[in-house]
């Protein structure tokens, strides 16, 4: 083993590893370039020394088997185990008493709950015992669709203790987006409430449901936990209150053991093209990943508070709010609400309420707070603050000195975590105090995260200094083994255009000291106030309207959401009631997919710039869409290069 570790940290002898996952704390630079140096040499060796300090029923045989041209990957081979015991037994044990989450209602004037290990694993097990009592076992898909109360985290954990693959939909998602995500993967169980409450909105969250249930054959249950209490229709056979589910229901279940590479979790992202991708997570490495990240990137200490605002119908909150805090034991708080509600003051009333010590969120909620007049922050103590952090998209400059200005008070660290519903956890970011911070920069690879960058040719860029496509070159643990039901697909997305190679789809540059700075997507995904959108599906939805010929989507920086989308249409007939057509658009869109993806502008065009081939130039499209009309470059050899003055007269009379 050729490891430069003079401390002799991370092995005494080979196969004998450090007792405790905090062994593996990074605490200052010579721990990081330590494991930095160790997960590129041994990369096994040093995965399976974290993977020890965890619960296991059986010891994996191979720590690493991946062959990329299938592609394939499994960490922790024949492994066994189950999640939720190291997430909950293991301190309900050791620790009974000490605060898992501490959950935060929309409504400040509810009061707040608190669940010790101890309840929470109480609770997972009666939710379990419920589960398993309608037939859930093993390996069956669970769609659940549920406000961020702590009965979606326990809905969960119930879930992975029986051995269930959850499957969570933001609740966010219109009724057709949910049908389509629960027939993708035949899911037989969905988990909802009556409805939820977000500022001053209720989403009427089962009647969505019913709606979506019309179109899904495979529903045998629907569970529904009450939280607003409003009037909601009832299907007897199929539907059945929580309450009832649990009641009577023992507090103890024996976890299903689990194969490492079992599955734990579907989770859909957006494509660029077609439907939703449904990202298969396994158990072993992604509990291994997810805790280590969790504890290095936010240099969680026992007894802080951490607090991700994020909601768990994301990847964010799926690792950093359910999976990663729970395996390092740790505090968090849940919220229910938005940032805007009761006022603007309110992410930082719940950090002084709670002390919150590490504060996640995205750069569009730091767009949106930095607009609102300073006195919201200042009026609350923010002292007990040691880490910020920022997940989602590029956060720019203005947001990163405002956040570190205002938030930090100019001595805090911010980690910029970059990271995909496909990576399962953080990949790039900073450690607080420990590597340098970067303003827009997500910085630094983790250790085991061996990135690089190739060219618009795909050669490597061996020189610090590079711009172009980012790549990784080697499995980490938690990476997606697959797209539910279309492994083609899977291979076609993420390891065709880049041989042996992970391709996310970003763009990247990187500076003379190997620091990285992410600069946004490279495909047609628009990141949307942090939501992934393929601008495909939304096309798909505005060409369902009868008067629509054709369309085009494309995204454009915007002040506060990051990025907006403008759609360019064209009509059959020319009509002056285009305000209602434009109306229609939206609501064709708000129905197939949601609110989060209705274009802030819909440009009605009398063509579209295309290729002599017939595709659509998105090029000129997004020139148009920025305002840079100066730099259209070469129109001359479109089919079709009238239509380039015609857009830009257009575009003018509307401004
Ligand atoms: O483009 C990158 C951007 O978000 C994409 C992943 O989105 P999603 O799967 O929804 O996961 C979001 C939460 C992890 C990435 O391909 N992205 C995420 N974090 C950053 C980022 N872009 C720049 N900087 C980041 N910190």
């Amino acid at each position: 083993i050729t490891i430069d570790n003079k401390k002799n940290l991370y092995i005494e002898k080979k196969n004998i590893f450090m007792k405790n996952l905090e062994d593996y704390k990074i605490k200052n630079l010579d721990d990081f370039n330590n494991q930095r140096k160790m997960a590129a040499n041994e990369p096994e060796l040093f995965w399976s020394g974290i993977a020890s300090t965890f619960q296991w029923n059986k010891k994996w045989k191979n720590t690493l088997k991946y062959d990329w041209s299938i592609p394939n990957t499994e960490w922790f081979v024949e492994g066994k185990l189950n999640i939720t015991e190291n997430c909950l037994d293991r301190y309900a044990k050791s620790n009974p008493d000490k605060k898992a989450i501490i959950w935060e209602a929309n409504d400040p004037n509810e009061d707040f709950k608190v669940f010790t290990y101890k309840e929470l694993l109480d609770e997972v097990c009666k939710f379990s015992n419920g589960l398993k009592r309608i037939g859930v076992k093993k390996g069956d898909r669970i769609c659940i669709y549920m406000p961020m109360i702590p009965e979606l985290t326990i809905a969960v954990l119930a879930c992975a203790r029986v051995g269930a693959i959850h499957s969570v939909v933001f609740a966010g998602f219109s009724s057709v987006a949910l049908a389509a995500r629960i027939n993708d993967s035949s899911c037989s169980v969905i988990i909802t409430s009556d409805g939820g409450f977000r500022g001053n909105k209720i989403t009427p969250l089962k009647k969505i449901c019913d709606q979506a249930l019309k179109n899904c054959p495979t529903i045998k249950n629907c569970i529904v936990y009450k939280r607003t209490s409003e009037k909601i229709d009832w299907f007897k056979n199929r539907d059945i209150w929580w309450d009832d589910l649990i009641s009577g229901s023992p507090d103890k279940c024996e976890p299903t053991i689990m194969n490492s590479e079992d599955t734990l979790f579907i989770l859909y992202t957006s494509g660029s093209t077609g439907k939703p991708k449904g990202m298969v997570h396994t158990c072993g490495g992604y509990m291994v990943y997810t805790a280590y990240t969790f504890m290095n990137v936010f240099q969680y200490s026992q007894n802080d508070v951490y607090w991700c605002t994020a909601d768990i119908g994301w990847i964010t909150g799926h690792s950093y709010m359910v999976y990663g805090p729970l395996l390092v034991g740790a505090t968090s708080v849940h919220f229910e609400g938005v940032p805007s509600y009761p006022d603007w003051g309110r992410f930082w009333q719940v950090c002084q309420k709670h002390k919150v010590n590490q504060f996640y969120t995205a750069p569009t909620a730091i767009r949106s707070l930095a607009k609102q007049p300073i006195d919201f922050v200042n009026k609350y103590n923010l002292s007990s603050l040691s880490v910020l952090g920022s997940v989602g998209e590029p956060i720019n400059l203005e947001a990163w000195e405002w956040y570190y200005r205002n938030i930090g008070k100019g001595k805090l660290p911010i980690v910029d975590t970059w990271w995909q519903t496909e990576t399962g956890g953080i990949m790039i970011s900073s450690i607080p105090k420990v590597t340098k911070q970067k303003p827009t920069y997500a910085t630094t690879p983790l250790p085991g995260v061996n990135a690089e960058i190739v060219d618009n040719n795909g050669n490597l860029i061996e020189e610090s200094s590079a711009e172009g496509i980012l790549l990784i070159n080697f499995p980490w643990p938690s990476i997606a083994r697959t797209i539910y039901g279309d492994h083609d697909r899977y291979k076609n997305v993420y390891f065709s255009a880049y041989k042996n190679k992970y391709f996310p789809g970003d763009g990247a540059l990187r500076d003379e000291n190997g620091m990285y700075r992410i600069t946004g997507r490279v495909d047609d995904v628009v990141i949307v106030s942090g939501h992934n959108l393929g601008t495909a599906p939304i096309e798909n939805s505005i060409n369902e309207h009868p008067k629509v010929v054709e369309s085009a989507v494309v995204g454009y920086p915007h002040e506060i959401k990051g990025n907006a989308l403008m759609a360019f249409i064209i009509l059959y007939d020319k009509t002056d009631d285009n305000e209602s057509i434009k109306k229609e658009i939206n609501d064709l869109i708000s129905n197939s997919i949601g609110p989060i993806a209705k274009p802030e502008k819909v440009i009605i065009v009398s063509g579209l710039p295309k290729t002599r081939s017939g595709k659509i130039m998105r090029r000129i499209l997004r020139k148009f869409a920025n305002n840079d009309m100066e730099n259209l470059g070469d129109t001359s050899t479109l089919l079709n290069p009238e239509i380039v003055n015609e857009i830009e007269n257009t575009l003018k009379s509307l401004n």
